[in-house]
């Protein structure tokens, strides 16, 4: 095929042989979000490029190097969306929803662009589920959202395959301190840091933390640490959140390094890791952003949420074989009509019951032919029973009703009683 015709690097096609899994993974989440209480919202794909920047951080890698802006007809310039965060915090204030401390628990689903390198794991175009809450400060929600995602990972199968590493990054201006005390020590040793981490010292100082450059991270083992920076307030919301996790059961690592990749956190942040990826090992991660709604031109107004991976946890399931039997198969029955009469009265049987059994997955033949082939179809769609309607089926009004699988002998059921006793041999999800 013409290099014109193929699809752009790092963003993929989901075939069909992969969406089963995938929808499998997405109607999990869904249900479990339904369950406590989580509303779904759904934002554009592209924004204006200044929501961005604002936001996530005009000195975050998000921002310098890897969104996907351009200028759109009107000369204003857009952005396909990196994250969701953002576009969510617009929405809300845009439509006032969290006005006059209005609770609102959110979740999206879809898409998001990024110019990265890709590899295993990271896409250019890549998917998230991400949730957001806002008006609610204190750990408890916090907590809710990382028990929540522990369930999920039980539901999943892949609960001992991930690790909660946690963090509190404390208010803004515990921060500006720390960040002070971090650049007078870094700025010692200036010259033992790899040149990324100098550049960042003087733009993003935080980010140095999280170098995977050895040299560097030994200049680290001295430096200064947040905790230790830590006003009482946030130490005291991220003692009640690690006293809910431990309430629950919930291991998690502390992990005094993680900063994250985007501007707008404070205080509790957190990330679910997995070795089973390789490199890319984070399959979800998020924080509180109190201070963002404010950033953005709202009210005063705390924020906590997340984001998973789609494509990565879809991998996870696959590299550790947590994929239920069922999601295989799409088909539980198959007709196969011979002639043009028995042709026409399978398409209206089949619409009977379909009245009567709605979760039933009936596929009818299409394409007609012969004996042979519309059953060779029949048994390669996966179905359990095939349904046959031949001339002598016609003549007495039956269906031949034969197991695919092996479990017993063809016989013949009347039309009207077809629904019922599919009913009985079906368990319909
Ligand atoms: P993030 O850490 O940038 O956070 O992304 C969240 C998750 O999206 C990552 O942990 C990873 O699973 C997945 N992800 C990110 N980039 C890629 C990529 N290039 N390819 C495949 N998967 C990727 C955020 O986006 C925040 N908005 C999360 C948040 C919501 N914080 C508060 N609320």
């Amino acid at each position: 095929m013409s290099k014109s015709l193929q699809a752009i690097r790092g963003m993929n096609d989901i075939l069909p042989e992969q969406t089963p899994l995938w929808r499998y993974f997405e109607g999990t989440v869904a249900r479990l979000l339904d369950n406590y209480g989580y509303k779904q919202i759904r934002m554009p794909i592209v924004e204006f490029t200044e929501l961005f920047k604002r936001s996530i951080g005009e000195v975050t890698d998000i921002v310098e190097k890897e969104m996907y802006t351009f200028e759109d007809r009107n000369g204003d310039s857009l952005t396909l969306r990196p994250e969701g965060t953002a576009a969510c915090v617009r929405a809300v204030l845009e439509h006032g929803i969290t006005g006059g401390g209005q609770v609102q628990k959110l979740w999206y689903i879809g898409p998001m662009f990024r110019h990265e390198r890709p590899q295993k794991g990271r896409y250019r175009q890549f998917h998230q589920i991400g949730l957001e809450v806002f008006n609610l400060d204190g750990p408890d929600i916090d907590a809710e959202l990382i028990i929540m995602t522990w369930r999920l990972w039980g539901e999943l199968g892949i609960r001992d395959a991930v690790k909660l590493e946690l963090n509190s990054l404390g208010t803004s201006e515990s921060r500006g301190r720390y960040r002070e005390a971090l650049v007078e020590y870094l700025s010692a040793h200036h010259d033992k840091l790899d040149e990324d981490s100098q550049r960042r010292l003087k733009t993003n100082p935080l980010r140095v933390l999280d170098t995977k450059n050895a040299d560097t991270q030994a200049v680290l083992v001295d430096a200064p640490k947040m905790a230790d920076y830590l006003d009482d307030e946030s130490r005291t919301h991220f003692e009640g959140l690690k006293a809910r996790l431990d309430a629950v059961g919930i291991p998690y690592v502390l992990n005094p390094k993680l900063v994250r990749g985007l501007d707008y956190y404070s205080k509790t942040v957190f990330e679910w890791v997995t070795d089973k990826l390789g490199a890319q090992g984070t399959v979800c991660a998020g924080g509180r952003y109190d201070g963002l709604v404010e950033q953005m031109g709202g009210k005063p107004t705390p924020g906590v949420g997340f984001a998973m991976g789609i494509e990565r946890l879809v991998l996870m399931l696959e590299t550790l074989e947590q994929i239920p039997q069922e999601i295989s198969r799409q088909v539980d029955v198959y007709l196969c009509a011979f002639g043009e009469e028995a042709e026409l009265a399978g398409l209206a049987l089949a619409e009977r019951v379909r009245d009567e059994l709605p979760n039933l997955r009936l596929q009818v033949n299409a394409g007609a032919g012969s004996f042979k082939s519309q059953f060779k179809k029949a048994d390669k769609s996966g179905a359990l029973y095939a349904l046959i309607l031949g001339d002598d089926e016609m003549a007495q009004q039956v269906v031949g009703f034969k197991p695919l699988r092996g479990q017993g002998e063809q016989q013949s059921i009347a039309w009207d009683e077809l629904a019922a006793h599919l009913a009985t041999c079906v368990v319909q999800g």
